[in-house]
């Protein structure tokens, strides 16, 4: 029987990971087709809760429930009651008496998704949590690696930029460890976890991240850290940090790029890069939405 939510990869075993991979690829071609299964959740009702920004996750989230025949309530901080002062535990436990089968909650605050789990009945997914997990986008992230290579097993990916900060980074560490994937990072020193070493290879040069990798991972560089000194100017990232297509001949044939949004152009990823099919980051979003129409299906389904 499935868990009642879906907060963290880690926990999360492999048959899992597969039969949601799976199954979203069910989906996929579904979509492809333009035949929505409108009839998977017809009378369920999913509660988006966005205390933070997003486009990506907020609107696959929307798309993924509409598309599996659910009604759609989303709720942003702008514009609800706790602009007047109603706190997180409050705001949840008064959306959960509309009795969704799901509420999938964004917070700028590690922990917050957990916290609403216990206060719900309703499954919780968490859309990011501050610092700590991303899950559904390592599993979109997965999703299109192992449709671009025929699985994960064996797969080098090389994440790069602030791991640190990063949500994206820790929740696609832990799933492609469970999938057998090799995992290694790189980035600002300022910018990276002491302990990392503990759950991938550190690298210590741009040139070991790209060589033998055939996924190339950047992440967001969060540009309010600039200010407190934690990188090099916007231009030096690039310079330092940025992926390009020079630095992807270093990789395996056949590398790709992935970039889990939104992207500063010309700064994690280089023009050249964002203009080549190498770079499948829009591939990404549409996996996002048909990995979200599995989990949804497979937390709210009876
Ligand atoms: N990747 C991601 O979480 O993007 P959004 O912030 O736009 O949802």
């Amino acid at each position: 029987m499935a868990k009642k939510d879906f907060l963290q990869l880690s926990g999360v075993d492999q048959a899992t990971l597969t039969s949601l991979l799976d199954r979203a690829s069910e989906l996929k071609a579904l979509m492809l087709k333009g035949n929505p299964p409108k009839d998977v959740l017809a009378g369920k009702t999913v509660v988006n809760m966005f205390f933070e920004n997003s486009t990506r996750t907020r609107c696959s989230f929307e798309a993924a429930g509409k598309n599996l025949g659910a009604e759609v309530i989303s709720m942003s901080t702008a514009g609800s009651s706790v602009q007047k002062g109603e706190n997180l535990i409050d705001t949840a436990i008064t959306l959960d008496k509309l009795l969704p089968s799901a509420i999938v909650i964004r917070h700028a605050v590690a922990g917050s998704a957990h916290m609403v789990a216990s206060h719900v009945n309703a499954s919780v997914i968490n859309a990011g949590d501050g610092m700590h997990a991303h899950p559904t986008q390592a599993l979109l992230d997965m999703y299109t690696m192992r449709e671009i290579f025929g699985g994960l097993q064996g797969l080098t990916v090389a994440i790069i930029g602030d791991i640190k900060h990063s949500r994206v980074a820790r929740s696609n560490i832990e799933g492609l460890a469970t999938m057998g994937a090799n995992v290694k990072v790189y980035g600002p020193a300022t910018l990276m976890p002491k302990d990392m070493d503990k759950l991938c290879k550190v690298c210590s040069s741009i040139e070991e991240a790209f060589v033998g990798s055939d996924v190339v991972m950047g992440l967001r560089i969060q540009l309010e850290r600039q200010q407190k000194g934690l990188f090099p100017s916007a231009g030096e990232y690039n310079k330092f940090y940025g992926i390009n297509l020079e630095r992807m001949r270093l990789a395996n044939k056949g590398a790709v790029v992935m970039h889990p949004g939104p992207v500063n152009r010309g700064i994690e990823l280089s023009h050249d890069v964002l203009d080549s099919p190498i770079c499948v980051k829009d591939e990404q979003v549409t996996n996002g939405m048909v990995t979200r129409m599995a989990l949804l299906e497979m937390l709210c389904k009876e």
